[in-house]
C-alpha cells in the first residue's frame, strides 16, 4: 500500500446561483455539517424520524468496531415507506414509475397505488411459492417495471435480494447464486439493447447446473411467441403473479435484518457478497436522496445505472420511491438509435434530476454538442455523476451544455460498501471540477498516510472513512475476514481502497484506486477475476491483467498471457480468449487487448508485479524493484 504522496492541484469554482441553496432542503451546508458533528446520533435520529418505523428504535447506533448496529430493535418494512406511505398520504394517483422502451412509444407508466397493487401481489404469490422471510431470491432481469416489481416484493416479505445486473456471464452468475444459497431466480426470456434480442434465460440455464439451493425458476416471458417452459422448475412470472393475492401486509423487519446481498469485485478471489439491512440502508438512501439530490416530490428523476449496481439499488429504487418522486426507467443505451436519445428523453418526460456516469458524458463530448443541442433540456434541475472520477473537461462540458450553466453538478463518490453517496459538493455550494468535494452532513471522512495520520492539503494519500454510517455494510457474505480488513488496515477506520488529495478547503479529489480493481466505464472488475477466467482456458497457463487509460471508458482492461505449450499464440486464439472471458464475466470484462508474453514480471514470493507491467506499457518508471525475481 503506496504511503503519502505530492500531488499538483490546480483549481476553479464554479458559483452556483444563490436560490439553489435558498431553496435546497439543505441550506448552508457548514451549518448543517456542524449541527450533525455536536450531536452525531441526534442527526441521524432527525433523518428516521421522518420515515415511517412500526416501532422505534431503543438506540441510534451500537458501535462495536468493526460491527456496527444501527436503530436497534427498531421495526420497519422499507417497502411501507416506498409505497404504503405514499398511497396513505393523497399521493395514490402520482407516478411512481414510466419505464420507457427502446422504441419510441413503448412506454408503461405505474402510479404508486398501481406499483404497491402489483408488489402486494406478487409478494403474496411468492409466499404461495414458500419462499420465507430470510430467503435468498435472485434477480437476473433486463430493466423493466417487473424487476422492480419482484424486487420491492422480496424486500415486502423479508426475502434477501440478490441481483445480479444482466450483463454477467453464466460462471459469474453461478458463483452469485451458489454464495448467496438463493432458492429462487427470477428472469427474463430476453432484454433488448440496440435493437437486438440478449438472451438472458439461457445464460440462467447455465448458471443454475451445480446450483443446488435454486428450487424454482421466475421467467418473464417477452418476446412473442414466448418460449415454452419445459422444466418443473420453471413457471411464467405472470401465472405467478396471478396466482398471489391482491393485499400482502409487509413483514416486520428488525432494523438489523438484512435486506439485500449485491456482489463487488475484490482484489482477490471471489467477489464479495455486501450485506445491507433494512433500517440503516433505508436511511442512507433516503436521507441522500433528499438531500443530495435535494429531490422534491414534483421531481422527475433519471438515474441511467441498472438495478444490478448499488447506484440502482439506492437511487433508482429505494431512494427516490421513499421519498415519492417519479422515477423514469429505461432499457435505452446512450448511443442507440442515435446519440440524441437521452436528451430526447429528457425532453420528452420532463426529467428533473439526471444521474449518469463519467464514461457516458465522454461519449456525449466526442460526437458533439449538437446532438443535446437538438433538444430542450430546460426541465434540468440537477445534474449528477458517479463511479469514477469526473475530469475536469468533462465537467466543463457538463455544466456548460447538459446544465446550461444553471444546474448544480454532484459528483458523488460512494460505493457499494457505503449504501449512500458519502463525499460530494452539495446543491448550492461553491463547485471545483475535478473534486468530488467535502464529506457530506452525516460523514467523516479524510485522507490519511499508511499509519493513519491525515495528510497535509496538496499531499496525496489513503480515503478513510472515520466515524460509522448508517447505510454501511454490516458483513461479506460468509466471509468474515474480507469484512473486518475494511476497518482493521489503517487505525480501525474504514478504509476504501481508494487513492484522494485534499485542497485547503477540505474539498477531496479522488484520485484511483489504490489496488488492482480496475474500472471500466464506471464498472469495477477485479484483476483476480478476469486472470482466473483467462486462465480456465486450456491454452493459458498463466496470465496478468492490468487496466490502462482509456479516453471514454476511464480504463480498459489488457491482459498479458503465457500459453501452455503447445499452443500457438495467433489472433484466432486472441479471440478465443476474449470470448471466453466474455461468457464467464460478462462482456464488461472483455480484455480490449492480449500480449501473449514468455514470462510475468513477479517477486521473489511468486506475486505478478501488475505495476511493472503497467508502467511497461504506459513508458513509465516502474518504482522499487528490489523485490523483483530477477
Ligand atoms: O474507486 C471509486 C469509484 O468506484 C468505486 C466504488 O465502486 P462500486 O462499489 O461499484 O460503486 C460504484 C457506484 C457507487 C470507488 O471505490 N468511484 C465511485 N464514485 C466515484 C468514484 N471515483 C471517483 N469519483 C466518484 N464520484
Amino acid at each position: 500500500m503506496p504511503g503519502s504522496f505530492d500531488v499538483k492541484l490546480e483549481e476553479t469554482v464554479y458559483l452556483p446561483d444563490p436560490s439553489v441553496r435558498e431553496q435546497s432542503w439543505i441550506g448552508d451546508y457548514d451549518t448543517e455539517y456542524q449541527r450533525f458533528l455536536r450531536d452525531p446520533d441526534g442527526f441521524w435520529e432527525g433523518i428516521a424520524d421522518e420515515l415511517d418505523w412500526f416501532r422505534k428504535w431503543d438506540h441510534v447506533k451500537k458501535w462495536n468496531p468493526p460491527y456496527a448496529e444501527w436503530f436497534t430493535n427498531a421495526q420497519l418494512n422499507i417497502t411501507h415507506n416506498c409505497l404504503d406511505r405514499h398511497v396513505k398520504d393523497g399521493r395514490r394517483n402520482k407516478v411512481a414509475l414510466i419505464w420507457r422502451g427502446e422504441k419510441e412509444g413503448e412506454e408503461r407508466v405505474l402510479t404508486y397505488r398501481q406499483l404497491h397493487r402489483q408488489v402486494m401481489r406478487f409478494a403474496s404469490a411468492l409466499k404461495k411459492m414458500g419462499i420465507e422471510k430470510g430467503d435468498t431470491v435472485c434477480l437476473y432481469m433486463p430493466l423493466v417495471p417487473e424487476h422492480i416489481v419482484a424486487l420491492l416484493a422480496c424486500a415486502r416479505i423479508g426475502a434477501v435480494h440478490n441481483i445480479v445486473y444482466g450483463g454477467f456471464g453464466a460462471g459469474a452468475l453461478n458463483s452469485r447464486i451458489r454464495d448467496s444459497g438463493a432458492k429462487l431466480v427470477i428472469t427474463s426470456d430476453v432484454g433488448y439493447r440496440r435493437g437486438k434480442r440478449v438472451a438472458l434465460k439461457a445464460i440462467v440455464d447455465e448458471a443454475v447446473v451445480n446450483a443446488p439451493t435454486v428450487e424454482k425458476i421466475i421467467v418473464l416471458r417477452r418476446s412473442d411467441p414466448g418460449p415454452e417452459l419445459f422444466s418443473e422448475m420453471e413457471v411464467d412470472f405472470y401465472e405467478v403473479l396471478e396466482s398471489g393475492d391482491e393485499t400482502c401486509e409487509a413483514t416486520v423487519m428488525d432494523a438489523e435484518d438484512p435486506l439485500f446481498i449485491l456482489y463487488t469485485s475484490g482484489t482477490t478471489g471471489q467477489p464479495k457478497g455486501i450485506v445491507h439491512t433494512c433500517g440503516g440502508y433505508m436511511v442512507g438512501a433516503y436521507y441522500t436522496t433528499k438531500y443530495v439530490f435535494d429531490m422534491k416530490e414534483k421531481d422527475v428523476h433519471w438515474c441511467t445505472a441498472d438495478p444490478g449496481w448499488i447506484t440502482g439499488h439506492s437511487y433508482i429504487v429505494y431512494g427516490p420511491l421513499s421519498v415519492g418522486a417519479t422515477v423514469l426507467i429505461t432499457e435505452t443505451v446512450p448511443d442507440y438509435p442515435d446519440p440524441g436519445i437521452f436528451w430526447r428523453i429528457i425532453e420528452d418526460f420532463g426529467v428533473t434530476i439526471f444521474y449518469t456516469a463519467p464514461t457516458a458524458i465522454r461519449m456525449f463530448m466526442r460526437v458533439g454538442e449538437e446532438w443535446p443541442d437538438k433538444y430542450n433540456l430546460d426541465s434540468l434541475r440537477v445534474i449528477g455523476s458517479v463511479g469514477e472520477p469526473l475530469n475536469p473537461e468533462a465537467f466543463e462540458w457538463y455544466y456548460r451544455v447538459i446544465g446550461k450553466n444553471r444546474c448544480p453538478i454532484l459528483d458523488t463518490w460512494w460505493q457499494t460498501e457505503t449504501g449512500m453517496h458519502m463525499i460530494t459538493t452539495m446543491v448550492g455550494e461553491p463547485m471545483k471540477p475535478g473534486f468530488a468535494g467535502r464529506p457530506i452532513p452525516g460523514v467523516v471522512a479524510d485522507v490519511v498516510d499508511a499509519k493513519g495520520n491525515p495528510v497535509e492539503p496538496g499531499t496525496g494519500g489513503l480515503l478513510v472513512i472515520k466515524e460509522p454510517w448508517p447505510s454501511q455494510m454490516r458483513a461479506v457474505n460468509n466471509d468474515d475476514a474480507r469484512y473486518r480488513a475494511y476497518w482493521e488496515t489503517i487505525n480501525g477506520y474504514y478504509t476504501a481502497g481508494d487513492l484522494a488529495v485534499k485542497d485547503e478547503d477540505g474539498y477531496i479529489m479522488i484520485l484511483g484506486r489504490s489496488d488492482d480493481i480496475i474500472i471500466v466505464s464506471g464498472h469495477n472488475i477485479g484483476t483476480a477475476e478476469v486472470e482466473s477466467a483467462l486462465v480456465s482456458h486450456e491454452a493459458v497457463a498463466e496470465a496478468a491483467v492490468v487496466g490502462l487509460p482509456d479516453p471514454v471508458k476511464g480504463q480498459m482492461v489488457k491482459a498479458f498471457v503465457i500459453l501452455v505449450d503447445g499452443h500457438t499464440p495467433t489472433e484466432k486464439l486472441k479471440s478465443d480468449l476474449i470470448y471466453h472471458v466474455r461468457m464467464g464475466i460478462g462482456p464488461i470484462a472483455m480484455p480490449s487487448a492480449i500480449d501473449f508474453v514468455e514470462s510475468l514480471p513477479k517477486t521473489r514470493s511468486g506475486k505478478i508485479m501488475r505495476r511493472v507491467l503497467k508502467a511497461q506499457e504506459l513508458g513509465m518508471d516502474p518504482g522499487d524493484l528490489s523485490t523483483l525475481e530477477e
